[in-house]
């Protein structure tokens, strides 16, 4: 199977690509970077994959990688760039094969904090991407990634027996990736990076919910999807492609103010901060105090991901995300030189 992935020097690009390498030496990968000494890493690690130099905006070099693969994978500023989609979109529709071809679109669930209403402390429905998906592909174009989402699933029924979509939506991601370049996720990274820097912790009043998955069991999952692609036949995968092929990955969900409290206490464990003080904050003052990111920490987004437990078998295996803590709030100090 030929293989076109865009991301392959992110965090979740990077570890599908070594899960790739690992278990389909024979897949042929073509990877889109744009930064030659990053493109030299991969090339000195991986020297069967092939790289095409080019960044999101580069509509041609995005064209000609389509029109040879099997597959395109995108998790490269996916969930909002609408360019690159675009690009895959249209190369997609237009240089008509016989050949049947599959788009593995990374989006996020960030989506569901549209929903938080007048917000409130675990507010929220919990979003099952098999009984509720009419609702989850057809939120107002506001909602956070939806605007990319649209162009996806318009492909999806463009000509559904030829090109086969699927949407894999995670939850916050954490976990050290196995990539070459970046290893780390967004979000306990940086509420590590910050306990560190002012030696407290800034939480939010009231319990904030958003479901997570360890990076590993992510792979897993694209993984499986890319194996299902690479050997069944169009007629047995409908189930699996198309406008309601929208995947959730969650492992479980938890609050923001108890992963601040663990930060917190890890570090203190770990005498990187002299106390385990944490502050309650209002949005308000959050945000002012610890900066516009803070906001996030005082939304719902609460998922359930019924198709991949269903369809593809799929479970999460990894530890959760209480256990990967420590290994953030070193690696946060290692690179504030704390260490
Ligand atoms: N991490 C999470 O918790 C999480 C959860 C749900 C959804 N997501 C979504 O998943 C996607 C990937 O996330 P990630 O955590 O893997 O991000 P990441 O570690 O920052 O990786 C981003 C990747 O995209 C590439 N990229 C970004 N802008 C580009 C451009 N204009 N042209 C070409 N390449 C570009 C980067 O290349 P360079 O190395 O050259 O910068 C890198 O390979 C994002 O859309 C994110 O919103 C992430």
């Amino acid at each position: 199977m030929k293989i076109f992935l865009l991301g392959a020097t992110g965090y979740i690009g990077g570890d599908l690509l070594y899960l790739l390498n690992k278990t389909h030496p024979e897949y042929e990968i073509t990877v889109l970077v744009r930064d030659q000494d990053k493109a030299a890493i991969i090339a000195a690690e991986y020297p069967r994959v092939k790289i095409a130099l080019g960044d999101n905006n580069s509509a041609d070099v995005i064209a000609e990688e389509v029109v040879k693969a099997d597959l395109i994978y995108h998790a490269a500023n996916s969930a909002d760039d609408v360019s690159s989609v675009q690009s895959i979109s249209h190369a997609l529709r237009k240089f008509s094969t016989d050949k049947s071809i599959h788009y593995i679109h990374t989006s996020g669930t960030g989506l569901l904090t549209h929903d938080a209403g007048p917000s409130q402390p675990r507010h929220g429905k919990i979003y099952n991407d098999i009984t509720d998906i009419d609702d989850i592909t057809s939120f107002p174009s506001a909602a956070d990634h939806r605007n990319v989402d649209e162009i996806v699933l318009d492909l999806a029924t463009a000509e559904p027996e030829r090109i086969k979509t699927a949407i894999v939506c995670p939850a916050v991601i954490y976990g050290t990736g196995r990539g070459l370049v970046k290893r780390s996720s967004l979000a306990v990274p940086f509420i590590a990076a910050d306990v560190l820097k002012r030696g407290a912790g800034i939480a939010p009043e009231g319990e904030w919910v958003w479901g997570n998955v360890h990076v590993e069991d992510l792979s897993r999952l694209t993984l499986s999807l890319m194996e299902i692609a690479a050997t069944t036949n169009a007629a047995s995968s409908t189930a699996l492609w198309g406008k309601d092929a929208y995947y959730f990955v969650e492992a479980g969900e938890s609050d923001w103010a108890d992963i601040v409290r663990q930060v917190v206490h890890e570090a203190h464990e770990a005498g990187l901060i002299q106390s385990e003080e944490v502050k309650y904050l209002n949005k308000t003052d959050a945000v002012e105090q610890g900066g516009p990111v803070y906001a996030y920490f005082f939304t719902n987004s609460r998922s359930r991901g019924s198709r991949a437990r269903e369809l593809l078998d799929w479970e999460p295996v990894q530890v959760g995300i209480e256990g990967t803590i420590r290994e953030a709030v070193m690696a946060e100090a290692s690179k504030l030189g704390m260490l």
